[in-house]
């Protein structure tokens, strides 16, 4: 299959940053030849941490230099500072090592105080240019509905959205999918309720693809404290095992 864009959305703190991470490391590991590009879209950042791999040039620095660039220069054409931007995006792309064959692409936090307008609208661009070079972009999405709403995330094949039992998760949950129905184009959407404590509460949810659930798991959360990364968790780890029967519900491995 070819040009899956894979977003993840959810609260805060209910374990898309962990999810995404999975995901990275079970399409590596299905899919060894395919060009794979996880996305760091929260400006708050930890894709990378958990991934294992350092940020050397995010999304905001490239966007600083060009624009820097071009208030230098002679008045250049839009569609030739895109040109320079994708093909200083792929150069810092071609950079990253990473724990397995993937790329890795953060959208930083802009240094000027005030809004993310700016850096979002150029993520869409970007999202855009860079779909075409991967088989599989996985974007780990800023808790809350604003990515969505700005259409950030335009045109995603797969939106993966993360709960865990709260109520307050879960309306969070309808409220991006409310917001998803009118501004995204989405092939597929689905559910995945994660830190699961009390198992024999049922979580009702109207109209939405359950995909997987996954308990708590202690060793997660302490492989997070001690700064780990996804690839040093056991390949039985709930996390993994949970985010592989979602990508099977998916049919994407
Ligand atoms: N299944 C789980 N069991 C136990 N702890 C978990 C589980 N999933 C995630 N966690 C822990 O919950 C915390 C939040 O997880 P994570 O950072 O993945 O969430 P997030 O949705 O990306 O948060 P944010 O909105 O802040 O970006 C982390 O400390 C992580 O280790
Ligand atoms: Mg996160």
């Amino acid at each position: 299959m070819a040009g899956v864009i894979l977003a993840v959305s959810g609260k805060g703190g209910v374990g898309k940053t962990s999810i995404s991470a999975a995901i990275v490391r079970l399409l590596v590991e299905h899919h060894p030849k395919a060009r794979i590009l996880a996305i760091d879209a929260d400006p708050a950042t930890g894709l990378a941490t958990a991934l294992g791999v350092d940020v050397v040039q995010t999304l905001d620095n490239i966007r600083v230099r060009i624009a820097e660039s071009a208030e230098k220069g002679e008045t250049r054409e839009a569609v030739e500072l895109l040109g320079e931007a994708r093909f200083q995006i792929l150069d810092a792309l071609a950079e990253q090592g990473g724990g397995g064959s993937f790329a890795f692409l953060a959208i930083g936090r802009p240094e000027t105080a005030g809004c993310y307008c700016a850096i979002n609208s150029y993520l869409k661009e970007v999202l855009t240019l860079l779909a075409a070079e991967f088989d599989y972009v996985v974007i780990d999405g800023e808790a809350g509905v604003e990515q969505i709403n700005r259409r950030v995330m335009e045109r995603v094949t797969h939106l993966l959205l993360i709960s865990d039992q709260s109520r307050k998760g879960i309306q969070v949950l309808q409220t991006i999918l409310e917001v998803a129905r009118r501004m995204v184009m989405y092939d597929r959407c689905g559910v995945v309720i994660n830190r699961i404590t009390s198992p024999n509460l049922e979580i009702r949810l109207d109209g939405i693809d359950l995909l997987a659930c996954i308990p708590s798991d202690n060793i997660h959360a302490e492989n997070d404290i001690l700064g780990k990364s996804v690839f040093d968790l056991s390949p039985e780890s709930p996390v993994l095992t949970g985010a592989e029967t979602a990508l099977r519900n998916f049919t994407l491995i």
